[in-house]
């Protein structure tokens, strides 16, 4: 009877304690530690990006569970791990998510799926179409061995999903692996892609349900090989913030800015400062987030990848900082920080 008591009040002190823990409020953004969700488990949510939609950010990414391999026909480090499917997670003040669960499903079933295991899905972008009210997601669609570079593309009615898969192309019949989009002031879109074996960017115009291309592309960054294109706008012009092409590996992070969107785009260099920043800090950009745009106030977002455990990659998210004088923009290195550091001071 006792030791039942006993266990009993252990059970209830440990239930306190668990839910105490899992509610603690996160309040400030640590760059490569384990960020946890609203319920306590780490954040999982990779090359992904941020749709700000009726006072609410929804973070979509690339859900990686269970173990990482190298496939055993691989000619290259084509690390991976089964496809699980895209996660939706929500919140007001960017530092604590709420998980939503998976906006876009893995389909085991079918192996011809995209979504089926066996395959890749990367860098998931959402965006609103305010004429069709419909949530849009693009990502790169892949096979195991990288070879079909496609687009896939799905629709929701809400920003939580489910998300209803269409289908692949590659757009303006070119080759399209990492990705993003961009929605301008006139509610036109593009996706960004890495094209021609990842060497060129293409930039493609979309039709008004932002569903396909237009038709309208332009070549950019020719020969450069440009991938995690991250684009937004500043005072008329617009931003790319990408990394090189070193498949999971670190790189040299670059910013470009362009009169128009279609370009031409001139190369600023690398926007990273403090340690480490000739690789990104070891990261790779993935998403600029507009916090206020009007006032300069960006976070850059770059995913922190464990190419041998996929699964516990982290993020490094910082302030993307603009000279109020010069208009130079900069990306500190800090190990801690919070809003109040999107002020350049
Ligand atoms: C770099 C890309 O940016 C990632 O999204 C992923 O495709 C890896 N290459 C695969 O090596």
């Amino acid at each position: 009877m006792k030791f039942k008591f006993i266990m009993a009040v252990v059970s209830v002190l440990l239930t306190a304690a668990t839910t105490v823990s899992a509610q603690q409020k996160n309040d400030t953004f640590r760059p490569k530690e384990i960020w946890k969700d609203t319920e306590g488990n780490a954040i999982n949510a990779h090359g992904g990006g941020i749709m700000y939609h009726k006072g609410t950010y929804y973070w979509y990414g690339e859900y990686k569970v269970g173990k990482t391999v190298l496939p055993s026909w691989a000619t290259w480090e084509c690390y991976r791990t089964d496809v699980t499917g895209v996660s939706c997670y929500s919140s007001k003040d960017l530092l604590n998510w709420k998980f939503e669960g998976l906006a876009l499903k893995a389909v085991p079933d079918d192996p011809e799926s995209d979504l089926h295991p066996s395959k890749v899905i990367e860098r998931p972008k959402v965006i609103y179409n305010a004429k069709t009210k419909k949530f849009v997601m693009w990502v790169h669609a892949e096979s195991a061995d990288y070879g079909m570079a496609a687009a896939g593309v799905a629709v929701s009615d809400t920003p939580e999903g489910p998300f209803e898969y269409i289908g692949s192309f590659r757009p303006n019949d070119s080759m399209s692996r990492d990705q993003t989009l961009f929605v301008d002031d006139d509610g036109t879109a593009y996706q960004f892609s890495s094209s021609e074996n990842n060497q060129t960017l293409h930039i493609n115009r979309l039709t008004d349900d932002y569903l396909k291309p237009d038709g309208t592309f332009v070549r950019r960054f020719i020969g450069l090989a440009r991938e995690a294109p991250a684009v937004f706008k500043y005072k008329g012009k617009y931003y790319m913030l990408s990394s090189g092409c070193t498949g999971w590996d670190p790189n040299q992070a670059e910013l470009a800015v362009a009169d128009s969107i279609m370009g031409e785009w001139t190369i600023l260099g690398n926007p990273c400062t403090g340690v480490d920043a000739d690789k990104t800090f070891y990261g790779q950009s993935t998403y600029v987030i507009p916090v206020n745009a009007k006032k300069g106030e960006f976070i850059a977002c770059f995913d922190l990848w464990k190419k041998k455990d996929l699964a516990d990659s982290r993020y490094i998210w910082l302030p993307l900082q603009v000279d109020k004088k010069t208009g130079k923009m900069s990306i500190p290195w800090m190990a801690s920080w919070n809003m109040k550091d999107l002020k350049k001071k």
